[in-house]
């Protein structure tokens, strides 16, 4: 009988230890590997895809820009990304914009998303500067691109992420050729 009850409590002993260690090793793994972590969005390129103007009227004048943007999932589970939309804003005026359709990305994997976004320079009339700038030859844009999504990790734990990347756009009309330079940040 004391036998018996000596066994059980050893049962019980290291029933309680091992529950700890699983409990610790799950904790530690969602805290470091699993945790869902932010996607990052970053523009990868701009390039200056055609410009045209209209020499008889130098304010009419369109320009095509090619802005390729990558998003990084980083977790250990999918990450879901509703629509958004690129804009280009020259002067604190929103000129142009450019659809990014929903999708997922598979866990840790990435996507390539082009763009093409139009400018047409009539729209640019308005702003004081504009003629200024045509005297220069150099326009800048700032373009800004704003995911919102949902990180999923085994299909259990779900955290919301928002990620946003923007460019300095630098186009210079002699040359016919871009700059950017560009900066990511991700919300928590
Ligand atoms: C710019 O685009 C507008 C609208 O598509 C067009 O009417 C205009 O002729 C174009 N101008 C030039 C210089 O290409
Ligand atoms: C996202 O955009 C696609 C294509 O434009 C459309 O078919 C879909 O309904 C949109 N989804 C939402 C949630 O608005
Ligand atoms: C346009 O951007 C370039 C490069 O960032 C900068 O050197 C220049 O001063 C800017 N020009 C204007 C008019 O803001
Ligand atoms: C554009 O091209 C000219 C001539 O090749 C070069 O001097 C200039 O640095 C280039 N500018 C940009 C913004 O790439």
């Amino acid at each position: 009988m004391a036998k018996s009850r000596r066994l059980l409590k050893i049962i019980c002993a290291v029933t309680a230890i091992l529950l700890i260690i699983i409990i610790i090793t799950a904790v530690t793994l969602y805290y470091t590997l699993f945790k869902p972590k932010q996607p990052k969005i970053t523009t990868q390129s701009v390039t200056l895809d055609s410009f045209s103007q209209n020499l008889g009227d130098i304010t009419d004048l369109n320009v095509t820009l090619g802005i390729l943007v990558t998003i990084n999932n980083p977790n250990y589970g999918g990450f879901k990304y509703g629509n958004s939309t690129t804009y280009l804003t020259y002067r604190g005026d929103l000129v142009a914009e450019a659809p990014i359709t929903e999708d997922s990305i598979p866990a840790r994997g990435r996507h390539d998303v082009s763009m093409t976004v139009l400018v047409i320079g009539k729209r640019l009339i308005t702003n004081p500067d504009f003629s200024k700038d045509l005297g220069t030859k150099v326009l800048n844009f700032t373009s800004t691109t704003t995911l919102k999504g949902k990180a999923i990790v085994l299909k259990v734990f779900k955290k919301k992420a928002t990620t946003y990347s923007s460019c300095d756009i630098s186009i210079n009309i002699h040359y016919n050729n871009a700059t950017s330079v560009c900066k990511s940040k991700v919300k928590f």
